[in-house]
Protein backbone atom coordinates (compact mmCIF):
# COMPACT_ATOMS: atom_id res chain seq x y z
CA UNK A 1 0.00 0.00 0.00
CA UNK A 2 1.21 3.54 -1.34
CA UNK A 3 1.48 6.84 0.40
CA UNK A 4 -1.89 7.79 -1.41
CA UNK A 5 -3.56 4.53 0.09
CA UNK A 6 -1.77 5.60 4.19
CA UNK A 7 -4.07 4.26 6.70
CA UNK A 8 -6.95 6.21 8.36
CA UNK A 9 -5.32 7.38 11.56
CA UNK A 10 -2.08 8.59 10.08
CA UNK A 11 -1.13 12.60 9.65
CA UNK A 12 -0.19 13.31 5.96
CA UNK A 13 3.27 13.20 5.01
CA UNK A 14 5.46 14.31 2.37
CA UNK A 15 6.60 11.24 0.69
CA UNK A 16 9.60 12.03 -1.67
CA UNK A 17 9.36 10.44 -5.06
CA UNK A 18 11.31 7.53 -7.05
CA UNK A 19 10.85 9.24 -10.16
CA UNK A 20 12.24 12.30 -11.31
CA UNK A 21 9.45 15.18 -11.34
CA UNK A 22 11.34 18.22 -10.71
CA UNK A 23 12.32 19.05 -14.73
CA UNK A 24 8.24 19.46 -14.98
CA UNK A 25 8.76 22.39 -17.66
CA UNK A 26 7.05 24.56 -15.92
CA UNK A 27 7.30 28.29 -17.46
CA UNK A 28 8.25 29.80 -14.51
CA UNK A 29 7.11 33.76 -14.48
CA UNK A 30 9.86 36.11 -14.95
CA UNK A 31 10.67 38.47 -11.73
CA UNK A 32 8.92 41.02 -13.21
CA UNK A 33 5.78 39.36 -12.47
CA UNK A 34 4.49 39.66 -16.35
CA UNK A 35 2.69 36.71 -17.52
CA UNK A 36 5.03 34.50 -19.56
CA UNK A 37 4.24 33.51 -22.73
CA UNK A 38 1.30 30.74 -23.52
CA UNK A 39 2.09 28.12 -25.97
CA UNK A 40 -0.62 29.54 -27.74
CA UNK A 41 0.23 32.92 -27.33
CA UNK A 42 -2.54 33.75 -25.36
CA UNK A 43 -2.14 35.92 -22.00
CA UNK A 44 -5.26 35.45 -20.55
CA UNK A 45 -5.58 36.34 -16.75
CA UNK A 46 -7.07 33.52 -14.70
CA UNK A 47 -10.36 34.33 -12.56
CA UNK A 48 -8.25 35.36 -9.79
CA UNK A 49 -6.72 38.29 -11.93
CA UNK A 50 -3.27 36.18 -11.82
CA UNK A 51 -1.55 34.95 -14.90
CA UNK A 52 -2.03 31.20 -15.40
CA UNK A 53 1.95 29.16 -15.89
CA UNK A 54 1.30 27.80 -19.16
CA UNK A 55 2.98 23.83 -19.01
CA UNK A 56 5.91 23.21 -21.33
CA UNK A 57 5.99 20.23 -23.06
CA UNK A 58 8.09 17.43 -21.24
CA UNK A 59 9.02 14.83 -23.88
CA UNK A 60 7.80 11.45 -23.89
CA UNK A 61 4.25 11.72 -24.02
CA UNK A 62 2.46 9.24 -26.15
CA UNK A 63 1.46 10.24 -29.66
CA UNK A 64 -1.85 8.08 -29.89
CA UNK A 65 -4.19 7.02 -27.28
CA UNK A 66 -5.62 7.89 -24.62
CA UNK A 67 -3.83 10.45 -21.55
CA UNK A 68 -1.58 8.61 -20.04
CA UNK A 69 0.44 10.20 -17.40
CA UNK A 70 4.38 9.66 -16.18
CA UNK A 71 3.35 7.74 -12.96
CA UNK A 72 1.23 5.13 -15.57
CA UNK A 73 -2.25 6.50 -15.09
CA UNK A 74 -4.79 7.35 -17.33
CA UNK A 75 -7.06 9.84 -16.96
CA UNK A 76 -10.51 8.35 -18.49
CA UNK A 77 -13.55 11.23 -15.98
CA UNK A 78 -13.49 14.19 -17.82
CA UNK A 79 -14.63 17.24 -15.67
CA UNK A 80 -15.58 20.53 -17.39
CA UNK A 81 -16.76 23.61 -16.19
CA UNK A 82 -18.68 25.44 -17.91
CA UNK A 83 -18.99 29.22 -16.30
CA UNK A 84 -16.94 30.11 -13.39
CA UNK A 85 -19.60 32.57 -11.81
CA UNK A 86 -21.73 31.28 -8.81
CA UNK A 87 -24.99 32.21 -7.29
CA UNK A 88 -23.90 31.26 -3.47
CA UNK A 89 -20.73 32.27 -1.59
CA UNK A 90 -19.83 29.61 0.39
CA UNK A 91 -17.62 30.28 2.42
CA UNK A 92 -15.01 27.49 1.83
CA UNK A 93 -14.77 28.53 -1.64
CA UNK A 94 -15.60 32.12 -2.71
CA UNK A 95 -14.77 35.42 -0.92
CA UNK A 96 -18.42 37.49 0.19
CA UNK A 97 -17.72 39.63 -2.90
CA UNK A 98 -17.19 36.68 -5.38
CA UNK A 99 -14.60 36.79 -8.00
CA UNK A 100 -13.18 38.60 -10.48
CA UNK A 101 -15.44 36.42 -13.34
CA UNK A 102 -14.13 35.80 -16.56
CA UNK A 103 -15.29 37.69 -19.25
CA UNK A 104 -17.89 36.43 -21.89
CA UNK A 105 -15.41 36.63 -24.31
CA UNK A 106 -12.95 34.32 -22.56
CA UNK A 107 -15.84 31.20 -21.79
CA UNK A 108 -15.77 28.64 -23.76
CA UNK A 109 -19.34 28.67 -26.15
CA UNK A 110 -21.59 25.78 -26.24
CA UNK A 111 -19.95 24.65 -29.38
CA UNK A 112 -16.49 25.06 -28.26
CA UNK A 113 -17.63 22.85 -25.26
CA UNK A 114 -19.44 20.39 -27.77
CA UNK A 115 -15.97 19.91 -29.75
CA UNK A 116 -13.56 19.67 -26.69
CA UNK A 117 -16.05 16.80 -25.27
CA UNK A 118 -16.29 15.18 -28.73
CA UNK A 119 -12.58 14.98 -28.71
CA UNK A 120 -12.04 13.75 -25.45
CA UNK A 121 -14.39 11.07 -25.64
CA UNK A 122 -14.09 10.10 -29.51
CA UNK A 123 -10.07 10.75 -29.51
CA UNK A 124 -8.73 10.19 -26.07
CA UNK A 125 -10.74 7.49 -24.71
CA UNK A 126 -12.34 9.53 -21.98
CA UNK A 127 -15.41 7.55 -20.85
CA UNK A 128 -17.68 9.95 -18.24
CA UNK A 129 -18.20 13.50 -18.43
CA UNK A 130 -18.91 15.83 -15.12
CA UNK A 131 -20.21 19.25 -15.97
CA UNK A 132 -19.23 21.47 -13.43
CA UNK A 133 -18.94 25.00 -12.45
CA UNK A 134 -19.23 27.91 -10.83
CA UNK A 135 -22.68 26.81 -10.50
CA UNK A 136 -23.26 25.15 -13.81
CA UNK A 137 -27.03 26.43 -13.71
CA UNK A 138 -25.95 30.20 -14.14
CA UNK A 139 -25.20 28.91 -17.78
CA UNK A 140 -28.35 30.59 -19.70
CA UNK A 141 -27.51 28.02 -22.37
CA UNK A 142 -27.05 24.90 -20.00
CA UNK A 143 -29.64 22.54 -21.70
CA UNK A 144 -28.19 23.65 -25.22
CA UNK A 145 -24.68 22.57 -24.33
CA UNK A 146 -25.82 18.79 -23.13
CA UNK A 147 -28.02 18.35 -25.95
CA UNK A 148 -25.15 18.91 -28.02
CA UNK A 149 -22.69 16.92 -26.49
CA UNK A 150 -25.70 14.07 -26.14
CA UNK A 151 -26.13 14.20 -29.88
CA UNK A 152 -22.13 13.51 -30.27
CA UNK A 153 -22.51 10.57 -27.32
CA UNK A 154 -25.18 8.83 -27.42
CA UNK A 155 -23.84 6.43 -24.61
CA UNK A 156 -21.58 9.22 -22.78
CA UNK A 157 -22.53 8.85 -18.90
CA UNK A 158 -22.96 12.72 -18.54
CA UNK A 159 -23.37 13.90 -14.36
CA UNK A 160 -23.44 17.60 -12.93
CA UNK A 161 -22.08 19.00 -9.80
CA UNK A 162 -24.51 21.58 -8.49
CA UNK A 163 -25.85 23.83 -5.68
CA UNK A 164 -29.32 23.21 -7.04
CA UNK A 165 -30.63 26.94 -6.91
CA UNK A 166 -32.94 27.25 -9.75
CA UNK A 167 -33.34 23.28 -10.74
CA UNK A 168 -36.75 22.88 -9.57
CA UNK A 169 -37.52 25.53 -12.94
CA UNK A 170 -34.77 23.02 -15.06
CA UNK A 171 -34.72 19.87 -13.77
CA UNK A 172 -37.19 17.96 -16.79
CA UNK A 173 -35.18 20.17 -19.57
CA UNK A 174 -32.03 19.00 -18.26
CA UNK A 175 -32.82 15.31 -17.99
CA UNK A 176 -34.99 15.90 -21.96
CA UNK A 177 -31.28 17.53 -22.92
CA UNK A 178 -29.84 14.14 -22.05
CA UNK A 179 -28.04 14.62 -18.63
CA UNK A 180 -28.13 11.16 -16.76
CA UNK A 181 -27.12 12.19 -13.23
CA UNK A 182 -26.81 14.73 -10.62
CA UNK A 183 -24.56 15.05 -7.36
CA UNK A 184 -25.99 18.26 -5.41
CA UNK A 185 -24.19 20.09 -3.01
CA UNK A 186 -26.07 20.87 0.70
CA UNK A 187 -23.93 20.91 3.67
CA UNK A 188 -26.76 21.59 6.43
CA UNK A 189 -30.20 21.05 7.01
CA UNK A 190 -30.97 24.37 8.94
CA UNK A 191 -31.49 27.65 7.22
CA UNK A 192 -29.89 29.43 9.30
CA UNK A 193 -26.79 27.60 8.79
CA UNK A 194 -26.80 27.82 5.53
CA UNK A 195 -27.45 30.99 4.88
CA UNK A 196 -24.46 31.61 7.23
CA UNK A 197 -22.51 28.84 5.53
CA UNK A 198 -23.36 30.05 1.51
CA UNK A 199 -23.62 33.56 2.55
CA UNK A 200 -27.37 33.47 1.02
CA UNK A 201 -30.65 32.44 2.63
CA UNK A 202 -31.54 29.74 -0.53
CA UNK A 203 -31.97 26.55 1.64
CA UNK A 204 -35.94 26.02 0.75
CA UNK A 205 -34.92 26.51 -3.07
CA UNK A 206 -32.11 23.65 -2.95
CA UNK A 207 -34.62 21.20 -1.36
CA UNK A 208 -37.30 22.11 -4.04
CA UNK A 209 -34.42 21.51 -6.34
CA UNK A 210 -33.23 18.33 -5.29
CA UNK A 211 -36.97 17.45 -5.15
CA UNK A 212 -37.49 18.26 -8.90
CA UNK A 213 -34.55 16.17 -9.97
CA UNK A 214 -35.52 13.30 -8.13
CA UNK A 215 -38.79 13.43 -10.13
CA UNK A 216 -37.24 14.18 -13.11
CA UNK A 217 -35.51 10.67 -12.83
CA UNK A 218 -31.50 12.44 -12.16
CA UNK A 219 -30.48 10.04 -9.85
CA UNK A 220 -28.80 8.41 -8.28
CA UNK A 221 -28.31 11.91 -6.49
CA UNK A 222 -25.49 12.16 -4.08
CA UNK A 223 -25.47 15.11 -1.47
CA UNK A 224 -21.43 16.77 -1.01
CA UNK A 225 -21.19 18.47 2.06
CA UNK A 226 -17.85 20.18 3.30
CA UNK A 227 -18.12 19.70 6.85
CA UNK A 228 -16.33 22.91 8.73
CA UNK A 229 -15.47 22.89 12.51
CA UNK A 230 -18.19 25.02 14.70
CA UNK A 231 -20.27 25.41 11.39
CA UNK A 232 -21.96 22.27 10.54
CA UNK A 233 -19.86 19.38 11.71
CA UNK A 234 -22.32 18.56 14.54
CA UNK A 235 -24.96 17.72 11.36
CA UNK A 236 -23.30 14.41 10.54
CA UNK A 237 -25.88 11.87 11.75
CA UNK A 238 -28.64 13.98 11.06
CA UNK A 239 -27.89 14.40 7.11
CA UNK A 240 -27.11 10.72 6.94
CA UNK A 241 -30.64 9.81 8.56
CA UNK A 242 -31.84 12.47 5.94
CA UNK A 243 -30.00 11.14 3.26
CA UNK A 244 -31.23 7.53 3.54
CA UNK A 245 -34.65 8.36 4.55
CA UNK A 246 -34.84 10.44 1.18
CA UNK A 247 -33.10 7.77 -0.86
CA UNK A 248 -29.70 10.23 -1.44
CA UNK A 249 -25.91 9.05 -0.77
CA UNK A 250 -24.57 11.30 1.18
CA UNK A 251 -21.05 12.45 1.15
CA UNK A 252 -18.43 14.33 3.62
CA UNK A 253 -15.67 15.72 2.45
CA UNK A 254 -12.58 17.09 3.62
CA UNK A 255 -12.20 21.13 3.37
CA UNK A 256 -9.30 21.18 0.91
CA UNK A 257 -7.18 24.36 0.56
CA UNK A 258 -8.42 25.96 -2.69
CA UNK A 259 -11.11 28.86 -0.92
CA UNK A 260 -10.89 32.32 -2.38
CA UNK A 261 -10.20 33.74 1.05
CA UNK A 262 -6.96 31.68 1.31
CA UNK A 263 -7.99 31.06 5.17
CA UNK A 264 -8.04 27.43 4.85
CA UNK A 265 -6.00 25.80 7.98
CA UNK A 266 -5.37 22.38 8.32
CA UNK A 267 -6.40 21.96 12.00
CA UNK A 268 -9.67 23.24 10.65
CA UNK A 269 -10.45 19.71 8.78
CA UNK A 270 -12.56 17.75 10.32
CA UNK A 271 -10.61 14.27 9.05
CA UNK A 272 -12.40 11.23 7.73
CA UNK A 273 -11.83 9.09 11.09
CA UNK A 274 -13.44 11.12 12.98
CA UNK A 275 -16.32 11.71 10.18
CA UNK A 276 -16.94 7.45 10.57
CA UNK A 277 -16.91 7.57 14.39
CA UNK A 278 -19.61 10.12 14.39
CA UNK A 279 -21.71 7.82 12.02
CA UNK A 280 -21.10 5.00 14.07
CA UNK A 281 -22.51 6.42 16.84
CA UNK A 282 -25.72 6.01 15.32
CA UNK A 283 -25.42 3.78 12.28
CA UNK A 284 -23.22 0.60 11.71
CA UNK A 285 -20.75 0.88 8.70
CA UNK A 286 -19.34 -1.62 6.23
CA UNK A 287 -17.31 -0.85 3.54
CA UNK A 288 -19.14 -1.30 0.22
CA UNK A 289 -18.39 -4.60 -1.19
CA UNK A 290 -17.99 -2.79 -4.67
CA UNK A 291 -14.79 -1.14 -3.78
CA UNK A 292 -13.41 2.08 -4.74
CA UNK A 293 -11.48 2.02 -8.16
CA UNK A 294 -10.44 5.48 -9.48
CA UNK A 295 -13.48 7.05 -7.13
CA UNK A 296 -12.39 10.08 -4.47
CA UNK A 297 -15.13 8.68 -2.53
CA UNK A 298 -14.76 5.73 0.10
CA UNK A 299 -17.87 4.30 -0.15
CA UNK A 300 -19.70 2.30 3.05
CA UNK A 301 -22.91 0.75 3.43
CA UNK A 302 -25.18 2.07 6.29
CA UNK A 303 -27.64 -0.13 8.12
CA UNK A 304 -29.79 1.35 11.13
CA UNK A 305 -29.53 -0.25 14.71
CA UNK A 306 -30.37 -3.79 14.92
CA UNK A 307 -31.19 -4.08 10.92
CA UNK A 308 -29.51 -6.32 8.86
CA UNK A 309 -31.10 -4.59 5.37
CA UNK A 310 -28.14 -2.01 4.28
CA UNK A 311 -30.55 1.07 4.42
CA UNK A 312 -28.44 3.30 1.99
CA UNK A 313 -24.57 4.43 1.03
CA UNK A 314 -22.04 6.74 2.24
CA UNK A 315 -18.66 8.09 0.97
CA UNK A 316 -16.20 10.29 2.35
CA UNK A 317 -14.34 12.43 0.43
CA UNK A 318 -10.33 12.57 2.47
CA UNK A 319 -8.13 14.29 0.15
CA UNK A 320 -6.14 15.79 3.38
CA UNK A 321 -5.83 12.95 5.66
CA UNK A 322 -6.33 10.01 3.26
CA UNK A 323 -5.00 10.93 -0.24
CA UNK A 324 -6.15 8.78 -3.31
CA UNK A 325 -3.53 10.23 -5.82
CA UNK A 326 -2.20 7.07 -7.26
CA UNK A 327 -5.45 5.99 -8.49
CA UNK A 328 -6.50 9.34 -9.96
CA UNK A 329 -8.16 8.97 -13.59
CA UNK A 330 -9.20 12.99 -13.98
CA UNK A 331 -8.53 15.37 -16.23
CA UNK A 332 -9.84 18.98 -15.85
CA UNK A 333 -10.83 22.10 -18.35
CA UNK A 334 -11.94 25.02 -16.76
CA UNK A 335 -14.38 27.55 -18.56
CA UNK A 336 -11.91 29.25 -20.16
CA UNK A 337 -10.88 26.22 -22.19
CA UNK A 338 -7.77 25.44 -20.25
CA UNK A 339 -6.80 22.10 -19.19
CA UNK A 340 -5.79 21.35 -15.71
CA UNK A 341 -4.16 17.71 -15.13
CA UNK A 342 -4.70 17.49 -11.58
CA UNK A 343 -6.88 20.01 -9.01
CA UNK A 344 -4.28 21.66 -7.27
CA UNK A 345 -2.17 22.25 -10.92
CA UNK A 346 -0.04 24.97 -11.35
CA UNK A 347 0.18 25.57 -14.81
CA UNK A 348 -2.95 24.97 -17.36
CA UNK A 349 -2.45 23.87 -21.22
CA UNK A 350 -4.24 26.75 -23.08
CA UNK A 351 -6.86 24.00 -25.34
CA UNK A 352 -9.39 26.82 -26.19
CA UNK A 353 -6.78 29.13 -28.01
CA UNK A 354 -5.65 26.14 -30.18
CA UNK A 355 -9.56 25.82 -30.80
CA UNK A 356 -9.76 28.95 -31.75
CA UNK A 357 -6.57 29.13 -34.05
CA UNK A 358 -8.14 26.83 -35.98
CA UNK A 359 -6.04 23.30 -34.79
CA UNK A 360 -7.71 20.34 -35.54
CA UNK A 361 -8.98 17.52 -33.63
CA UNK A 362 -6.23 15.51 -34.15
CA UNK A 363 -3.47 18.53 -32.95
CA UNK A 364 -6.07 19.43 -30.01
CA UNK A 365 -5.84 15.83 -28.68
CA UNK A 366 -2.45 15.51 -29.04
CA UNK A 367 -2.16 18.92 -27.21
CA UNK A 368 -4.45 17.29 -24.53
CA UNK A 369 -2.20 14.45 -24.46
CA UNK A 370 1.07 16.28 -23.89
CA UNK A 371 -0.76 18.29 -20.95
CA UNK A 372 -2.09 15.23 -18.73
CA UNK A 373 1.61 13.51 -19.50
CA UNK A 374 3.05 16.29 -17.26
CA UNK A 375 0.28 15.57 -14.41
CA UNK A 376 1.99 16.37 -11.31
CA UNK A 377 2.30 12.84 -9.11
CA UNK A 378 0.01 14.05 -6.08
CA UNK A 379 -1.49 17.68 -5.26
CA UNK A 380 -0.13 19.24 -8.14
CA UNK A 381 3.42 18.52 -7.36
CA UNK A 382 5.81 15.73 -7.06
CA UNK A 383 4.67 15.59 -3.24
CA UNK A 384 1.63 14.09 -1.75
CA UNK A 385 -0.09 15.95 1.20
CA UNK A 386 -1.94 19.27 1.52
CA UNK A 387 -1.36 20.05 4.70
CA UNK A 388 2.95 19.97 4.34
CA UNK A 389 4.43 22.82 5.35
CA UNK A 390 5.52 23.24 1.42
CA UNK A 391 2.09 22.96 0.19
CA UNK A 392 1.64 25.52 -2.03
CA UNK A 393 -2.33 26.79 -2.81
CA UNK A 394 -2.77 27.17 -6.70
CA UNK A 395 -3.91 30.82 -7.70
CA UNK A 396 -7.54 29.05 -9.07
CA UNK A 397 -10.04 28.54 -6.37
CA UNK A 398 -12.30 25.71 -6.50
CA UNK A 399 -14.97 27.95 -8.02
CA UNK A 400 -12.52 28.36 -10.95
CA UNK A 401 -11.48 25.36 -11.86
CA UNK A 402 -14.75 23.17 -11.65
CA UNK A 403 -13.91 21.17 -8.53
P1 LIG B 1 -19.06 10.90 -8.31
O1 LIG B 1 -18.35 10.33 -9.50
O2 LIG B 1 -20.48 11.14 -8.57
O3 LIG B 1 -18.82 10.11 -7.06
O4 LIG B 1 -18.46 12.37 -8.08
P2 LIG B 1 -17.10 12.95 -7.51
O5 LIG B 1 -17.04 12.75 -6.05
O6 LIG B 1 -15.96 12.45 -8.30
O7 LIG B 1 -17.29 14.51 -7.86
P3 LIG B 1 -17.99 15.75 -7.16
O8 LIG B 1 -18.07 16.80 -8.21
O9 LIG B 1 -19.24 15.40 -6.47
O10 LIG B 1 -16.93 16.21 -6.11
C1 LIG B 1 -16.96 15.85 -4.75
C2 LIG B 1 -15.70 16.35 -4.10
O11 LIG B 1 -14.62 15.58 -4.53
C3 LIG B 1 -15.37 17.81 -4.40
O12 LIG B 1 -14.89 18.44 -3.24
C4 LIG B 1 -14.28 17.68 -5.43
O13 LIG B 1 -13.42 18.78 -5.43
C5 LIG B 1 -13.59 16.44 -4.92
N1 LIG B 1 -12.83 15.83 -5.98
C6 LIG B 1 -13.29 15.39 -7.17
N2 LIG B 1 -12.27 14.93 -7.91
C7 LIG B 1 -11.16 15.09 -7.16
C8 LIG B 1 -9.79 14.83 -7.37
O14 LIG B 1 -9.36 14.38 -8.42
N3 LIG B 1 -8.94 15.15 -6.36
C9 LIG B 1 -9.34 15.66 -5.20
N4 LIG B 1 -8.42 15.91 -4.29
N5 LIG B 1 -10.63 15.94 -4.96
C10 LIG B 1 -11.52 15.65 -5.92
N1 LIG C 1 -12.91 21.82 -0.17
C1 LIG C 1 -13.63 20.70 -0.48
N2 LIG C 1 -14.68 20.69 -1.31
C2 LIG C 1 -15.07 21.86 -1.82
N3 LIG C 1 -16.07 22.18 -2.64
C3 LIG C 1 -16.02 23.50 -2.88
N4 LIG C 1 -14.98 24.06 -2.24
C4 LIG C 1 -14.38 23.07 -1.54
C5 LIG C 1 -13.26 23.01 -0.68
N5 LIG C 1 -12.54 24.10 -0.39
C6 LIG C 1 -17.02 21.20 -3.14
C7 LIG C 1 -18.43 21.72 -3.25
C8 LIG C 1 -19.00 20.93 -4.40
C9 LIG C 1 -17.81 20.32 -5.08
C10 LIG C 1 -17.70 20.61 -6.51
O1 LIG C 1 -16.67 20.82 -4.44
O2 LIG C 1 -19.12 21.50 -2.09
O3 LIG C 1 -19.85 19.90 -3.95
FE1 LIG D 1 -5.85 13.62 -8.84
FE2 LIG D 1 -4.62 15.90 -8.23
FE3 LIG D 1 -6.93 15.16 -7.05
FE4 LIG D 1 -4.65 13.92 -6.47
S1 LIG D 1 -5.17 16.05 -6.05
S2 LIG D 1 -6.62 12.96 -6.85
S3 LIG D 1 -3.66 13.91 -8.48
S4 LIG D 1 -6.62 15.65 -9.20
Amino acid sequence: MDAEHSSATRRPVAVALGATVTASGATALPATGAPAPAKSGATALSATGAPPRSAKTIPGAPQDGGLLDRFGRVATDLRVSVIDKCNLRCTYCMPADGMPWLPQTQLMSADEIRRIVRVAVQSLGAEELRITGGEPLVRKDLEVIIAGIRDDNPDLPISMTTNAVGLDRRAQALKDAGLTRLNVSLDTLHPETFAELTRRPHLDKVLAGLEAARAAGLGPIKINAVLLRGMNDTEVVPLVDWAVTNGFEMRFIEDMPLDGDRSWSATNVIPARDIRAAIEEAFTLTADPRGRGAAPAERWEVRRPGETAVAGHIGIISSVTEPFCAACTRTRVTADGKVRSCLFSHEETDLLSALREGTDDAGIAQVWRDAMWAKPRAHGSDRVGLARADFVQPERTMSAIGG
